[in-house]
């Protein structure tokens, strides 16, 4: 029988505590809450105080219940050493990930957009398609989302190029690697998509500097977080005309405060970070899955390099 201490900064920590607990049925799962220090095996968790894990290095593991590592890594030394950080694979997120990039891609390739705020003037009127061959995608992150990103969006015959730390081959994307790749994927980009982790050298990419190397009329889909994208910069790109569009699902502060300028710019489409939800049942039983094979001895999967931040 094991010990499963949890925390859940989400909305949703009474279905997660019901998930695991139906999940985990002989095992002890708690809720963690301030003062307690009693001895777990397993930590699952979102978005955990400091206080939760500090010194905990008898734990075996520390699952998230998300892919994104960022939050739990700015707790830093407070994170007991030794101890592994699991974050989701997939999960059934690739497949919502594939639906909205998809949605806001041809949104923008068909014209919606644009039609949209035709029918809002009362306005008939056809607008000439773009051409596809021109319509390239540029995924920036080429990962276990990314990648489920990237196999949608060639089902439908656009162009892709695909950005990544280290090399890849996949069929049919045109890659890039590294920090030397980063222009020249950028000038062949007409729908930039990020699904990067926001690590140190990720966090701030998408400035001035480098979303005007994208060719004038291009579009932006940021599905990985808010302090990827320097929103000031952004904003003044969107009003010149050199970004006609941006699907933005995550911000520098979330809620998007009301006060924010982005609500008043219609050529930017706000979602309240819902792009890819963690799925109770399909999280919980990968989690459940690695824990066995952890229990075996055997590696696993998600394994979190606190070296590289994601
Ligand atoms: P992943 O499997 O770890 O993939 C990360 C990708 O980013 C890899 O291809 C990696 O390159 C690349 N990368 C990392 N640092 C880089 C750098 N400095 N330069 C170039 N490429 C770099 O992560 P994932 O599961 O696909 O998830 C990605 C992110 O999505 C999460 O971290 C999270 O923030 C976000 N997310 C958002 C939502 C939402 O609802 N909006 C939901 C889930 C996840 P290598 O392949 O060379 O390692
Ligand atoms: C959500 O944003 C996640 O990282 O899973």
């Amino acid at each position: 029988m094991a010990s499963i201490l949890f925390y859940a900064d989400s909305q949703h920590e009474q279905e997660w505590l019901h998930t695991l607990r139906n999940a985990f049925m002989h095992d002890v799962v708690r809720t963690w809450t301030p003062g307690d220090h009693d001895a777990a095996d397993y930590a699952i968790v979102w978005k955990p105080p400091a206080e939760m894990l500090a010194g905990r290095t008898s734990l075996k593991a520390i699952f998230l219940l998300g892919a994104g590592a960022d939050a739990i890594l700015q707790l830093g030394d407070a994170l007991p050493q030794g101890v592994s950080v699991v974050r989701l694979d997939d999960a059934g997120m690739g497949v919502q990930m594939a639906e909205y990039v998809c949605h806001a891609l041809l949104r923008y390739f068909r014209r919606f957009d644009q039609y949209e705020a035709q029918r809002d003037q009362g306005q008939w009127q056809f607008l000439m398609p773009f051409e596809k061959n021109e319509f390239t995608v540029g995924v920036l992150g080429l990962g276990v989302l990314g990648q489920r990103i990237v196999d949608a969006v060639k089902q439908f015959d656009f162009p892709v190029l695909g950005w990544s730390r280290t090399p890849k081959h996949i069929d049919g994307v045109t890659s890039y690697a590294g920090a030397e790749g980063l222009d020249g994927f950028l000038r062949a980009t007409k729908v930039l998509v990020c699904i990067l982790p926001l690590t140190a050298e990720t966090r701030g990419l998408l400035n001035q500097d480098n979303l005007q190397k994208l060719p004038q009329g291009a579009y932006l889909i940021n599905v990985a977080r808010g302090a990827h994208v320097n929103e000031d910069d952004l904003l003044r790109l969107v009003q010149s005309g050199h970004i006609a569009g941006a699907t933005l699902d995550v911000f520098q502060q979330e809620p998007l405060p009301a006060e924010h300028p982005f609500w008043q710019e219609s050529r930017i489409q706000i979602t309240p970070h819902m792009a890819a939800m963690s799925l109770f049942k399909e999280s919980v039983a990968q989690i459940a899955e690695k824990m066995q094979t952890l229990e075996q001895g055997l590696p696993i999967r998600g394994i979190v390099d606190a070296s590289r931040g994601y």
